[in-house]
């Protein structure tokens, strides 16, 4: 490997463009090639962000062989086959959430990675900010406690077009695996385990995904969760973390820059952990931390907890009767 870890980004759409600049911030990372179903597109890019190859499909990005690790930043139905085919050939992967589809995809695509003995992880960027290192920390020492409840909302109103991976059931869209996935992740965080109870309720539009969703996790008789999440609605973002002493309040949980400590009976602390652009190096340096140590997952971001997510969230879809096309 050479000094820098050289990165290969495949799908170069929203959010691989957000990911490329918070790669400018991770001094031992370089783009070295991308890769879109256009060659034009690549070009385009790959000039924008100086990478050295730009690729007009994925699977010759996947066969170059001086790519370290390869970010799949395309739609949830096609995070199989892309980490697949980059695991195949010897990459390490990083793989935009949702992680995978279902808990059958995820599992195909961790034994993978394991029987190569490559690194893979499932980009949840909000594990790895300054703010939620503190958080675990605070939660460990319990300083507010036991913990008893977690709540997490995220929802976003958006214009229906329902072609595009939001609203579109064949590329796996839907509420709950777009951003309630963040809010399930986040209290699997705070619990460190999977619920044992579910309760739900759920509003599925007319493209036939869940538009809107609220969701009840028991983990024990006093460990809770109330998880909400929303493409129809706009919610405040925010995460809270309540103890027997106390709580915790995350604005913004999913790219957090603060942290208001609330320990009873005292005057609230606000904690400050500011950021350059908007958070995406701090992923792609524990994707480099990782690679270099010869570690092949995550020690904050497990692959067996990303796993059990999936699990929960195929429980709840079951719950709802919701399978994708491709499902059936
Ligand atoms: N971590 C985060 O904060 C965050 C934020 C947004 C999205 N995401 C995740 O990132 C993934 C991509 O989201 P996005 O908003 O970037 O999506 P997007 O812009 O709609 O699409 C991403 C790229 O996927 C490629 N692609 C391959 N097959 C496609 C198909 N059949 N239809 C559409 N695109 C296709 C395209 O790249 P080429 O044309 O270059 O081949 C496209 O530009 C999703 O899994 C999403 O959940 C994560």
């Amino acid at each position: 490997m050479s000094d820098k870890i050289r990165w290969g980004l495949i799908g170069l759409g929203v959010i691989s463009r957000k990911f490329a600049k918070g790669l400018a911030f991770v001094p031992d990372a370089e783009i070295y090639a991308v890769a879109s179903r256009s060659q034009e597109k690549a070009d385009a890019f790959g000039a924008e962000f100086g990478a050295t190859k730009c690729y007009g499909n994925y699977e010759d990005l996947a066969k170059d062989p001086n790519v370290d690790v390869a970010y799949i930043g395309t739609p949830n139905n096609y995070h199989l086959p892309q980490t697949l085919l980059c695991l195949k050939a010897g990459k390490h992967v990083l793989c935009e959430k949702p992680f995978a589809v279902n808990a059958k995809e995820a599992k195909a695509m961790i034994d993978c990675a394991r029987e190569e003995s490559l690194f893979l992880m499932d980009a949840f960027w909000t594990r790895y900010f300054p703010a939620m290192y503190k958080l675990r920390e605070l939660v460990a020492e319990k300083v507010i406690g036991d913990v008893m409840l977690v709540t997490a909302d995220f929802g976003g109103r958006g214009p229906v077009v329902p072609e595009k991976r939001h609203f579109n059931p064949d590329l796996a869209g839907g509420a709950m695996l777009d951003v309630g996935s963040y809010c399930i992740q986040f209290a699997s965080m705070i619990y460190g385990k999977p619920p044992t109870d579910i309760a739900s309720q759920v509003a599925i539009g007319e493209t036939g995904v869940d538009e809107l969703s609220v969701l009840v996790f028991k983990y024990s008789d006093y460990e809770m969760a109330a998880l909400t999440s929303a493409i129809r609605l706009t919610t405040p973002h925010e995460a809270r973390v309540m103890g027997t002493e106390g709580y915790i309040a995350i604005p913004d949980f999913w790219h957090p820059s603060e942290l208001t400590v609330v320990r009873s009976g005292q005057a609230p602390e606000l904690l400050r952990f500011p950021y350059e652009g908007e958070g995406f190096q701090f992923e792609a340096i524990e994707v480099g931390d990782c690679i270099r140590a010869g570690l092949t997952e995550s020690p904050v971001y497990p692959l067996d907890e990303t796993l059990t997510i999936m699990e929960t969230m195929d429980r709840i879809r079951a719950d709802w009767g919701m399978r994708y096309p491709f499902e059936q």
